[in-house]
Parts: C-alpha cells; structure tokens; sequence
C-alpha cells in the first residue's frame, strides 16, 4: 500500500510517498482502504511541528489524516467487507502516527458510519472531521430554541457545517462569511450574514443590533478575546481550538472543542449530505502522490472548500 509519510517536521518537502507492507486483520478492528481524506489546518500545523506537545510519542516518519472516506476490508461488528464508509480516525487520541494518508488502515468500528452511494469518495472526504467538529461546538453551546448564535468562519468547512446545523436546530444564526462569499453563506440558510471585518467593527455591529450581545458564539475563524465582546452576560463561547479561547469574563462560559468520533451523529450528517439537506464544498482533489503540492497550497489560504487527497 502507499503512504505519505512525514520524514521530519518542516515544510511540505517533508512529505514523502513510499510503498508499505499491507497492513493484516487484526482483531477488534476493521481495516479500510482509505479512497480519499482531507487536508485540514491540522495537518500542516501538525507537519510543522507546531503541535508537538500533543504527540510526545510520536516519531519518525509518520503518517497524517483524520478524515475516512473508504471501503471496508473485512466483516465484523455490523460492517461487511466492500461496504463504503465514512468515519473519524482520533489522530491525536491514537498518537500512532498512523493516519488516513496511508492507503490502508486499521479503524474501530465505532468510528464509522456506511456512507450512502449518493455522496462521492472527496465530497464524503470533507465531512467527517468538519461536521462532527461543528456538531459537538453547538452541544458544548446548548442552543435553546431560538436562541441567538454568532458563527465565524461560516466560509469554512467546520463554520459552515456550524452554521447549517444551527439552523436547523432552530437557532437564530448570525454567521460570518468571508469576503465575496456572502452569498454562498445565504445559501445555507442564514437569515444574518456579516461580512468579515475587524473583529471589533464586527462586535460594534453586533451590538447595535442585538444591544445585550447574541447569546453563544462558535468561533470556527479563531478569532479569539477580541470576539468576547459580542456575547451576551453569562451566555457561551466555543473556540475551535482551545489553546486560543479567550479568558472567561461576564459570567460567559469558555471551552474549545476536541471533536471525537461519533458514528451516530456522522451517520445523522452524511445522510443529511445525501439528502442535499447539507452542504459542502470540494474546492481541488489532488492524487496522494501530489500532496506536498496539497500542502503548500492549503497553506497559500484562499480556498473555498477543501482540498482532497485521493489514493
Ligand atoms: N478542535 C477540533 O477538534 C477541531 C477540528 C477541526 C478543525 N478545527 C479548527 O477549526 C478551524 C476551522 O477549520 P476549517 O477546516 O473550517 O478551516 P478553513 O476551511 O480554512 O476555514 C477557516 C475559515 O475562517 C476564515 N477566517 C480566518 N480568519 C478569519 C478572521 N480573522 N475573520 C473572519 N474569518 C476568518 C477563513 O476565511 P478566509 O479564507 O477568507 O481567510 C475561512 O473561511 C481551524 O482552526 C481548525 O484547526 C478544530
């Protein structure tokens, strides 16, 4: 089977595809031949070396990816060997080093969902890390019914499956688009689209709207303390990434959120993408082969959607 493996943390250079023995069945797991995956910020953070600290046994070289769009190899636990799937590899919680950029991989069942003929393998690829990340933002949110929710990054993968879940939850969702991408964030049905400006013009604006300030906030845009602002007294905060939550203040509820595999809730969003019910967008598929090249054009910015690997 092929891999991209990281040689040694750096630039995308680091990125080496090599030929791996096929992985055997081992008991517990089914394993899955991964037909595409993602490229997340995760994964060129974790290239780098800037998130070390979270991966002290890791070592070299090693293989990235969290996000599973495959078929099974073998029957067990409820999966039958050629059936498609979608699931979340917990890269970091694993610590192995074994991620979904290796062709073959060993997964629990729990972190899988069968994926339904109607999505194809990159469209399917973009959903698991992204949707269960917003899933588990808006439960750590407790959205009330019409509750009033601010969402930044709604251009991006995990704002925008935050803001499309929100709604249909039934919240009020006030989400932030990029510029020029104002209307594609309207098309997911958002009833208050901001344009993206400097964070406190965007707290200004919100403010002269909802004078008491919106009662939680997702903050998929990691924008941070200067967004504190636009969170009603004692309402609630989620960070995408916990290490840049703002400091509580006011009686607002601060956390960031670890996604985790869920293989009911992927079961519940893929079939919603299915449906057309739910959106998400493919902005460029590369073969694995061309994933420096992945990298270093994720890491330019810029794109609308995500960029898929296909083996
Ligand atoms: N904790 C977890 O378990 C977990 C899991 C998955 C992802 N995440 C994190 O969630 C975040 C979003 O991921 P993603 O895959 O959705 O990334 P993405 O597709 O790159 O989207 C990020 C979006 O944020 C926008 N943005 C960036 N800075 C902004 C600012 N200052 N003001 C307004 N908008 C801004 C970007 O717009 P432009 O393109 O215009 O810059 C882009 O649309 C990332 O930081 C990622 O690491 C966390």
């Amino acid at each position: 089977m092929r891999a991209l493996e990281v040689t040694s943390f750096g630039a995308p250079d680091v990125l080496r595809l090599v030929e791996r023995p096929d992985p055997r069945p081992r008991s517990g797991t089914v394993r899955v031949r991964i037909h595409a995956t993602a490229v997340n910020p995760v994964d060129w953070w974790v290239r780098r070396g800037t998130m070390a600290d979270r991966t002290p046994h890791l070592s070299f070289p090693f293989t990235l990816g969290f996000d599973i769009a495959g078929t099974v190899l073998d029957s067990a636990d409820g999966f039958t060997a050629g059936q498609r799937v979608v699931g979340l590899y917990p890269w970091f919680v694993e610590g192995t080093g074994q991620g979904t950029n290796s062709e073959i991989i060993h997964a629990d069942p729990r972190w899988l969902a069968p994926l339904p003929d109607a999505v194809d393998w990159a469209t399917a690829a973009t959903v698991p890390l992204n949707s269960l990340t917003a899933r588990q933002s808006l439960d750590l949110l407790g959205l009330a019914p019409g509750a009033t929710v601010l969402i930044t990054g709604a251009s991006g993968a995990v704002g925008s499956f935050a803001a499309q879940l929100a709604v249909a939850d039934g919240a009020e969702v006030l989400a932030v688009a990029s510029s020029g991408d104002e209307a594609y964030v309207s098309s997911l049905g958002v009833e208050h689209v901001l344009s993206r400006d400097e964070p406190h013009r965007l707290v200004e604006a919100i403010r002269k709207a909802t004078p008491h300030g919106v009662d939680r906030v997702f903050d998929a845009a990691l924008i941070g303390t200067p967004l504190l602002g636009a969170v009603r007294d004692g309402g609630g905060f989620v960070s995408a990434v916990e290490a840049v939550a703002p400091a509580p203040e006011r009686g607002v509820t601060v956390v960031g959120v670890h996604a985790k595999p869920n293989s009911a809730q992927l079961a519940d969003v893929i079939g919603r993408v299915a449906a057309r019910d739910l959106h998400t967008r493919v902005a460029e598929v590369l073969p694995i082969a061309q994933g420096a090249q992945a990298h270093r054009r994720v890491e330019e910015g810029g794109f609308r959607g995500k960029l898929v690997l296909t083996f």
